[in-house]
């Protein structure tokens, strides 16, 4: 029997999960369907129960239902209890485990496809929304020599900080005369068409950074190329969180250079 999989959000249609998890399930000999359903909040606990209702196994959650996605699991697994997020809701009898893929993505992007260490780096996460507070468990554990938040609000970056140890928060005013290795962009200013405002000087030198946005060239990355930096989007996260979760649903991991690379080619 064919075995269901789905993503929830809205808006959903641009999704590009659907032909990721279809690539995966080619290449492993999967027999699988994987849809996308748009919800609006109000809408998402009751199109989520219809899908498992109709033998759904498993599913991903992606924006705006991400925090929401927490209260309908019965089990959390620890790193979406850190990230206080679900991005994977995998079916367990009648009920829903939930899980987080999102910060493992980028760290398997960031490490295993752009070959750059976070382990010993100086890194600036960008934003303390939902997205930034997603990833923020696995770049702590990865051992970074100093890890530093940014946010328009900068309230909400202590806030953030303040929930791990070693992290500092602030404005983009503070960040004036420090440098750093890794800039991620966890903003959603890409998706206005704006950049963060950081002050000149903090790519160091070969620095990479990083916008969690897929699909299009941000104005962070046109500012990080003018000061020297290697800049990339987040299309190979979203390739690594997918293929975290398929291997979470069916027990197998996908080869995702294949995948990524046809994306890349449109
Ligand atoms: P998400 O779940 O995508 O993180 P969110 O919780 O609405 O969504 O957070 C959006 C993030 O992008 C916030 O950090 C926001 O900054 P504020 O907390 O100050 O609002 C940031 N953001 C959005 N537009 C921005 C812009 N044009 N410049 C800088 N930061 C921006």
């Amino acid at each position: 029997m064919t075995a269901r999989y789905a993503v929830f959000g809205h808006p959903v249609a641009h999704s590009l999960s659907p032909r990721i998890h279809a690539a995966f399930a080619r290449q492993l000999g999967v027999d699988m369907e994987y849809t996308a359903h748009d919800a609006a909040p109000e809408d998402f606990a009751a199109a989520l129960h219809t899908f498992g209702a109709i033998g759904g196994l498993g599913a991903n959650v992606t924006l705006p239902h991400k925090e929401r996605a927490v209260a309908l699991c019965s089990q959390l697994s620890d790193r979406a209890k850190r990230a206080g997020a679900v991005n994977t809701l995998t079916r367990a009898g009648a009920l829903w485990h939930g899980d987080n893929t999102d910060g493992v993505g980028l760290l398997r992007d960031i490490t295993l496809n752009l070959g750059r260490a976070i382990a010993g780096s100086r890194v600036l996460l960008l934003g303390a929304g939902g997205a930034a507070r997603g990833v923020l468990p696995p770049l702590v554990d990865s051992g970074p020599a100093a890890l530093t938040i940014a946010n328009r609000t900068a309230r909400r970056a202590e806030e953030l900080a303040d929930l791990f140890q070693k992290v500092q928060g602030g404005s983009y005013r503070e960040l004036s005369g420090r440098a750093f290795d890794l800039v991620i962009n966890a903003t959603s200013s890409g998706l206005e068409n704006q950049a963060p405002p950081l002050p000149a000087g903090v790519f160091a030198p070969e620095a990479l950074a990083y916008d969690m946005v897929y699909g299009r060239d941000t104005p962070f990355m046109a500012v990080a190329r003018a000061a020297g930096a290697e800049a990339c989007d987040g299309t190979g996260m979203l390739v690594e969180q997918a293929a975290e979760s398929f291997l979470l649903w069916r027990g197998m991991r996908p080869e995702t250079a294949p995948v990524l690379a046809a994306l890349r080619l449109g």
